[in-house]
């Protein structure tokens, strides 16, 4: 993971490094720093914590440094701490680097340069590719030749930015599987993991391909491949980056629960016109023709591809689902004819990107529905549909859940030719506007109830099942109180025995399949001590249901019914002084495997 930032001739570097990395705070918040050359120095900043600790220890700085990197870091090789805070330098100062990835023989490669008389002062697998490039300068005394060596010797994944001590005109980078953008202005360049710090600057990117590496100047670029310089073309920025601003709400989570309805209305635009379904007529045949659907994602991703399993499952189509570091250790083919579908809202999850790496080496053909255009999986599948959630910035995913979801019941769907999909769709934003209007309030009861609970255990069957894994893994990610989703009638063959007196379980009741099994399991937990609420969709409910949701479809009830998990999550999260929008210990964009 990891966010990188650099520039060269800007006019204002301090401003660029710092908002750039506030940019970028979504691939990881563990710690941040930034090196500067002012002058003949390099100069080096280190805080833990967000990247407004490190804005505090800048001190005023007398002249604009001509370059400088930045980079902020979500901990793989060494705790978050300022020894392990990059940037790192090389032993005798040559190299000062800022890297994204995991370099996977470092320990090997450290053991070798300790025998050659390096000396390391962190844990990272960082300072290990500063030093290599130091030791390769010294065999032949020139930079872009040391990199080839140094790139020749690494395994794993990296984006590095590097300042040369030797030549403080240039900075120079190399790339394999982590991503780096450059953008160019008219007397400088900029370089980044992203587009999102360059936008308000440019609109000339290049973004650079795997095994490329070379520099950037103020007047130019420079970028080789297999040793030698490659034609480059600059692209205009992604259409989709859009700045961040709340808007006036206390968190990114709220104004995203908020922005579903919307969401869900502009789906219906993107892939429904004039009365007819907008797909790709590619992509419909090949779902036709293929005798097996694989569903592929991590997290609350696959979370949504469970409902979406069960759409093309009611169709008669045959589909089995996976957890994405799963299947790449233990890939399937089932079927003779068999189609992936991936879900990243990112389209930048290394688990996935390897999924789809195996899976184009059969030479299957995919599809990722991914809210990022111009992303890895979205450059990398044979087709992409886009979630249209607009930027997700809070960590906890919410509005592209909600996008997923759609996206997956306007493809079955289309699949079958059922139109009333927008009807039905429509009558789900009704119920969304109605639980943004009049329900949440009764969701802040809830959650003040419960928010000093040590355990919380949400319950649901079918589609109401799916929906409660998604609302326990929400709860848990921003609250830090222990969740788990138990299907009802799983509770007998083990769960039952964490319930005791007060224990709090949140069931989910909008399945007319299988309302009246619940309805048992709400006996059984009350008769051990279980406290119980109940969010139940009309016409299942009776009086005694704690929140009842106006009537929809059920196989969109995980849209409508999720909308109260995140807004239950996240008042929790609030009454508890949490960081919402940045959870401990996590990240936006799970880059590393
Ligand atoms: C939870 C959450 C994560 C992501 C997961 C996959 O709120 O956001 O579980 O869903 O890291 O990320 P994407 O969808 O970007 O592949």
């Amino acid at each position: 993971m990891c966010g990188i930032v650099g520039s060269v001739g800007f006019k204002n570097t301090k401003d660029y490094i710092i908002n750039g990395l506030k940019d970028l705070d979504y691939r990881g918040y563990d710690s941040a720093g930034l090196a500067f050359m002012e002058g003949k120095n390099i100069n080096l900043y280190k805080a833990v914590g967000p990247v407004s600790n490190l804005e505090k220890i800048i001190p005023s700085l007398k002249q604009n440094p001509y370059l400088g990197v930045g980079h902020t870091r979500w901990a793989t090789h060494g705790k978050p701490s300022e020894t392990n805070c990059h940037p790192h330098q090389s032993m005798h100062g040559l190299f000062t680097i800022v890297h994204n990835g995991v370099i996977e023989n470092f320990l090997e490669l450290k053991t070798k340069l300790q025998s050659k008389g390096f000396k390391f002062v962190s844990d990272t697998d960082t300072e290990v590719i500063a030093n290599l490039l130091e030791d390769k300068y010294f065999e032949n005394r020139n930079i872009i030749k040391a990199i080839e060596d140094t790139m020749g010797e690494l395994s794993g994944s990296f984006a590095v930015v590097i300042i040369a001590d030797i030549d403080n005109k240039h900075l120079y980078f190399m790339k394999r599987h982590s991503p780096l953008m450059i953008g160019r202005g008219e007397d400088f360049s900029l370089v980044a993991s992203d587009a999102s710090p360059m936008i308000r600057y440019t609109d000339k990117y290049i973004d650079l391909d795997d095994e490329t590496y070379g520099f950037i100047s103020a007047s130019d670029v420079e970028i080789y491949k297999d040793k030698h310089p490659i034609k480059f073309e600059y692209t205009p920025k992604s259409p989709d980056l859009t700045v961040k601003d709340l808007n006036g709400y206390p968190h990114y989570m709220l104004k995203e629960i908020e922005e579903i309805e919307r969401v869900v209305r502009r789906l219906m635009v993107e892939y429904y016109d004039k009365g007819e379904f907008v797909f790709d007529n590619n992509l419909m045949n090949q779902l036709h023709q293929s005798d097996h659907i694989i569903f592929v994602a991590c997290g609350t991703s696959y979370h949504a591809s469970l409902v979406g399993a069960r759409y093309f499952d009611m169709l008669g189509k045959s589909t089995s689902t996976y957890i994405a570091s799963e299947f790449a250790y233990y890939p399937k083919f089932p079927g003779r004819k068999p189609f992936f579908i991936f879900l990243s809202q990112s389209g930048e999850t290394a688990d996935v990107i390897h999924c789809m790496n195996i899976v184009k080496e059969h030479d299957i053909p995919c599809l990722v529905l991914t809210n990022k255009k111009g992303s890895s999986l979205e450059r990398g599948c044979d087709y992409s549909l886009l979630l249209y959630a607009g930027l997700e910035v809070s960590v906890a995913s919410t509005k592209a859940y909600a996008a997923q979801v759609c996206v997956l019941a306007l493809l079955a769907n289309a699949y079958s030719n059922r139109k009333e999909v927008i009807k039905d769709l429509e009558e789900c934003c009704g119920v969304i506007a109605d639980i943004d209007h009049n329900l949440k309030d009764k969701v802040y009861e809830i959650a003040t109830q419960l928010k000093d609970a040590k355990d919380i255990y949400f319950l649901g069957r079918g589609f109401d099942y799916d929906m409660s894994l998604e609302a326990s893994l929400k709860l848990k990610e921003i609250t830090y109180i222990h969740s788990e989703a138990v299907a009802g009638g799983e509770l007998k063959h083990g769960p039952i025995a964490l319930i005791e007196q007060d224990t709090p379980v949140i069931v989910t009741i909008s399945d007319n399949v299988t309302a009246s099994s619940m309805r048992n399991n709400i006996q059984e937990v009350k008769a051990r001590g279980a406290k119980v609420f109940t969010f139940v969709t009309n016409p299942l409910s009776n009086e005694h249901d704690t929140i009842v949701v106006k009537s929809h479809k059920r196989y969109l009830s995980p849209v409508v019914m999720s909308s109260l998990a995140f807004y239950f999550a996240y008042y929790v999260a609030v009454l508890n002084n949490r960081e919402v929008d940045k959870p401990r210990n996590l990240a936006k964009s799970v880059t590393v495997e």
